[in-house]
């Protein structure tokens, strides 16, 4: 019940900050598979447990979604004050793809989940995804050596052997 509370509280907090900083986050350009975009408090707490994932790879309902379930994280608790939640959840929406998902309804919590991952990656084998090295397709440092810096070039892309 306490956690209940707890929760509502926090999402309420986040709503109201959210509701402060939305119309300052309409007008957006898209960066695409090269981050651009940069802030502080989202590089310092989404890179703590895999590399900061580019807000141009989800739409703002997807970051949206993912913000708001940061308790329930994946199976890990990503918990945030309701400060930088706010903040960090103003700087995805503001730099999210614009792309939009068709029918569903329900917003996709993974990059590795939309079609344009899969395209790019159509070619990868699955002995490859397979590989321990890899571990997991959402651990993109593995093979792009860049990744931390926001750089997905097929340039920088080193398969593990
Ligand atoms: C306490 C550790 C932790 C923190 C902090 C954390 N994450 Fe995660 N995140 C995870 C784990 C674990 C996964 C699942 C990775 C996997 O499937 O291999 C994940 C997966 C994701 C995915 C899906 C990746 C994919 O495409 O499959 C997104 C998007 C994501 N996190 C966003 C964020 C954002 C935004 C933040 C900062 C607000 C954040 N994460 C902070 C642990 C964390
Ligand atoms: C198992 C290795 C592997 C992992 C893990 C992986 N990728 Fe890739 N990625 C590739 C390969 C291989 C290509 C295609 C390179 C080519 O076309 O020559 C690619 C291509 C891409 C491209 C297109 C690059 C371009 O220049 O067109 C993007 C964007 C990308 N990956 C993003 C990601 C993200 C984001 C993650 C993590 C969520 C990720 N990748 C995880 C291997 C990987």
């Amino acid at each position: 019940m306490l956690f209940h509370i707890k929760n509502f509280t926090r999402n309420v907090a986040v709503a109201l900050a959210m509701s402060a900083t939305l119309s300052v986050a309409q007008a957006d350009d898209h960066d695409g598979q090269k981050r651009t975009a940069d802030n502080a408090r989202w590089k310092s707490e989404c890179s703590a447990c895999h590399v900061a994932y580019p807000p141009g790879m989800l739409p703002a309902e997807s970051w949206r979604a993912i913000m708001s379930g940061l308790d329930k994280h994946f199976g890990s608790d990503a918990s945030l004050d309701a400060a930088s939640a706010s903040e960090i959840t103003a700087f995805l929406e503001k730099n999210a793809s614009a792309k939009k998902y068709n029918a569903s309804g329900k917003p996709l919590l993974r990059i590795t989940e939309t079609r344009s991952f899969k395209s790019e990656h159509s070619e990868v084998s699955t002995s490859v995804w397979k590989n321990p090295k890899v571990k997991s397709p959402a651990n993109c440092g593995a093979c792009h050596t860049k990744a931390e810096s926001g750089d997905f070039n097929e340039d920088d892309v080193k398969i593990p052997k």
